[in-house]
């Protein structure tokens, strides 16, 4: 199935932030553009604003100027919603009210020629409810742009019960001819990524009401171990608590109450005290002028260590061994169950159990237990917990031993899964069952998670490359620590493990 033509005219409906971005997009693809919002004057000023920023790639040399003044001229304003009459795809942008857009696109219906294609950029309406009582339900769709629209490459293009195969295609390609990066997904709550993302929120959010450690420290494992370009509390901050609890309200109630999406206090306290984040000044920071952001809180050591024990696979942390070697750490390595020792101290990769309750099932005296990494061949920073039966001096060994490596330590308080495990291990399961009920297929969901938010690694390729086994038994820890619902295993994860296979096929 073919892109749309460059000819073919484009109709956007609400010039607010998604509408602008999105006639910016449809026009600098060569597309004639009609912009249309009920608010007099706000699709003039919408033009005007994506002239500037035109201008600005002019400035910076990222745009030829006689561009500029071909791409808005292809932008037009239009006071009526009959002036949109002869498009081929209308996309609305407008408020997030499910009458308010059902009304319109009855309106559009009795309006547009019957091979119209409709689409919408809802982030939470279902796609079959938008389409419901339409006589030609299968010609509307989601095309799910993320802000700002021209420059984030995801667009999810999503379908309700009656959506027509053909138009998906249709409109998968003309997102690519755009230059988008488009995914597939079938209309269920939260499509892909405002679904899938929500344990990156909540896992920090738990963590910090838990006391595990303060959100700065929190931040920067999440940066500086786990390879997100934010933590979650500088995101939200930025996202907005109100927008960002607004939507895990949104799939929590429309999952009936799942517990996997249930909203946190946390965040509800500093929506109902107004400190919605950087656009109030006071989130979980403080952005009043002068204001300096925490460090997060490191250990540190004057014992020098010069040698430590490898006792077996230690399975995704093999590669701090190389890291300690090439720093000039002595390695002794014999058969064992996955253990580094120095000093008094036993480290080991989290397998989602407490640090107290892992020393004692399995005999360990003085255990340290180590964070999830990206990389750590190259990680700088990573969290360690303990259990009461830790002694000071084995600490200080662990602490002593990650430094020579090049790393800083932060203790988190003796919680499951420490803080990048848990988060890496939710977002997989949550991408394992958005699979298994046939939102997406698991390439789509990995690309949607980098491309639309930033992921350093899709979700089900990081499960796929520390194990299925070894992150079914976080999760199976996790519940078993928690004895919640929240982190019951995906049957999918299950089932690829019982048949030895992988996420990816
Ligand atoms: P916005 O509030 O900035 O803009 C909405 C615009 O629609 C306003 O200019 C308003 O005057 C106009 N409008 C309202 N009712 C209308 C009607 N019946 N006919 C014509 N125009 C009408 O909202 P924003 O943020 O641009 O969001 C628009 C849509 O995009 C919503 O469905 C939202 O869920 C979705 N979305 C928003 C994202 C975001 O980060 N803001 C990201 C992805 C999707």
């Amino acid at each position: 199935m073919a892109a749309l033509d460059n000819d073919a005219l484009v109709a956007v409906i609400g010039a607010g932030a998604m509408g602008a971005g999105i006639a910016q997009v449809a026009a600098q693809a060569g597309h004639p553009v009609r912009l249309y919002d009920t608010r007099p004057g706000a699709a003039e000023q919408a033009i005007e604003g994506i002239d500037r920023l035109l201008g600005r790639q002019v400035e910076k040399g990222k745009l030829a100027p006689d561009s500029r003044s071909v791409i808005r001229d292809r932008l037009q304003p239009v006071d009526t919603l009959d002036a949109l009459a002869d498009a081929h795809l209308v996309i609305e942008a407008i408020v997030e009210q499910l009458p308010v857009k059902q009304d319109l696109l009855r309106r559009l219906e009795g309006l547009c020629a019957t091979d119209c294609i409709l689409a919408s950029n809802t982030s939470s309406l279902s796609i079959t409810s938008l389409a419901a009582g339409l006589k030609h339900p299968e010609r509307v769709i989601g095309m799910h742009f993320f802000n700002p629209a021209p420059l984030m490459a995801l667009v999810e293009v999503v379908s309700g019960l009656a959506t027509a195969p053909s138009l998906a295609a249709t409109l998968y390609d003309t997102a690519r001819a755009w230059g988008k990066q488009p995914v597939h997904a079938r209309s269920t709550p939260g499509f892909i990524v405002n679904r899938v993302a929500r344990p990156f929120y909540a896992e920090s959010l738990r963590l910090l009401q838990e006391g595990a450690a303060d959100c700065a420290t929190l931040d920067a494992l999440l940066r500086d171990a786990g390879g997100f370009r934010m933590g979650a509390f500088e995101l939200t901050d930025l996202i907005g608590h109100d927008v960002n609890y607004a939507v895990t309200c949104s799939v929590f109630e429309a999952f009936y109450g799942d517990f996997r999406f249930q909203p946190s206090l946390v965040q509800k306290e500093l929506v109902d005290a107004g400190r919605l984040g950087r656009k109030t000044g006071q989130g979980f920071y403080s952005y009043t002028e002068g204001t300096e952001r925490p460090e997060p809180a490191t250990l540190t050591s004057q014992t020098s260590v010069k040698r430590c024990t490898v006792e077996g696979d230690l399975g995704a942390l093999q590669p701090l061994v190389e890291r300690l070697r090439a720093n000039g750490v002595g390695v002794t390595e014999r058969a064992g169950t996955g253990l580094l020792r120095v000093g008094d101290a036993t480290l080991a990769l989290s397998d989602g159990r407490l640090a107290s309750q892992r020393a004692r099932e399995d005999g360990l005296r003085n255990l340290v237990l180590l964070d999830l990494a990206l990389d750590y061949a190259s990680a700088p920073r990573l969290a360690i917990s303990h259990g009461a039966e830790c002694s000071a001096v084995a600490l200080d060994q662990a602490v002593a031993l990650l430094a020579r490596a090049g790393l800083s330590a932060c203790q988190v308080a003796d919680l499951p899964g420490l803080v990048v495990l848990r988060t890496v291990a939710m977002l997989a399961n949550e991408a394992a069952d958005a699979v298994l009920q046939g939102v997406a297929t698991p390439g789509d969901i990995d690309l949607a998670m980098r491309a639309g938010v930033n992921y350093p690694r899709g979700p089900l390729a990081w499960a796929d490359q520390l194990g299925i086994g070894y992150t079914l038994n976080v999760l199976d820890n996790l519940q078993r620590s928690y004895g919640e619902e929240r982190y019951r295993p995906s049957l999918l994860l299950r089932r690829t493990h019982a048949e030895g296979g992988r996420l990816h096929g």
